[in-house]
């Protein structure tokens, strides 16, 4: 059994006081849903108050990206070891990561490494674009986007990494894949590279989540997939009488 797990990407949205005041909704509303790893991800400039907040309730905090290096001569950057004294989780290899910061599988590559030898809890993000899409190029480009992103990781039990699949033409789009072919996905191209690289119970623990313009009003229908464990939200994160619903979804 795979927990459910949820997780908000609040992008480059909210101040400290906006974040602040949204912890004081978010806290409120989700403190009594059982059985759901639950994770918030703030802009870096909110997580130390965040995660203030969140101390001592099952409230996770997570960052939306990191560098590899624990410290050094990389202007305007954030290591795994200055993450770790905020946050359990970590968000690597975004699309609009990709797309604006020209990150690639390689970095993504290490990136979840450190994470990894840090203790943080990679979510790796993986997708293809519209125009991979429609070419018909979603299988090799997802099993390309494992074999090279998820490469060599030193995987522990319980197996300490979450990967997002979120096809790049249902992000803040409205136009969420199709629930069943979101599991397809997941089902016939994710789960199989990763066991054709780590042992089978680490490709059957490992959660994976949907992402890609999830609201509450289609996240249960994504959330009663078999192969998918729950969802990277973004816009719909940003407003508590929306996230909190999508949460109560997860339940299973
Ligand atoms: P969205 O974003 O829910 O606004 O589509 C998802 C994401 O980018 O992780």
């Amino acid at each position: 059994m795979r927990q459910p797990f949820v997780a908000g990407n609040w992008k480059m949205f909210k101040t400290v006081e906006e974040a602040r005041l949204l912890v004081i909704e978010l806290a409120a509303g989700l403190a009594n849903v059982p059985a759901v790893e639950k994770v918030l991800c703030p802009p870096f400039t909110a997580l130390l108050a965040v995660h203030a907040m969140l101390v001592g309730t099952d409230l996770g905090v997570g960052a939306q990206n990191m560098h590899w290096e624990v410290s050094g001569a990389f202007t305007g950057e954030v290591s795994p070891s200055m993450l770790v004294e905020l946050c359990k989780y970590v968000i690597i290899g975004h699309s609009e990561r990709r797309s604006y910061f020209g990150e690639t599988d390689e970095t993504v590559n290490r990136k979840t490494r450190a994470a990894l030898a840090h203790a943080l809890t990679p979510i790796v993000c993986i997708g293809e674009t519209l125009a991979e899409y429609e070419a018909g190029e979603t299988a090799a480009v997802i099993k390309r986007q494992v074999r090279l992103g998820l490469a060599g990781l030193d995987l522990t039990s319980p197996v300490p990494l979450v990967i997002a699949y979120e096809p790049i033409w249902a992000i803040g789009t409205g136009r969420a894949a199709t629930p069943a072919d979101a599991n397809a996905v997941i089902a016939r191209f994710i789960r199989p590279a990763l066991s054709s690289m780590y042992a089978a119970a680490v490709s059957q623990s490992v959660r994976v989540l949907y992402g890609g313009s999830v609201k509450a009003s289609n996240a249960k229908e994504f959330f009663t997939q078999p192969d998918i464990d729950g969802a990277l939200v973004g816009g719909a994160s940003l407003k508590a009488p929306e996230f909190i619903p999508i949460v109560q979804a997860a339940v299973p």
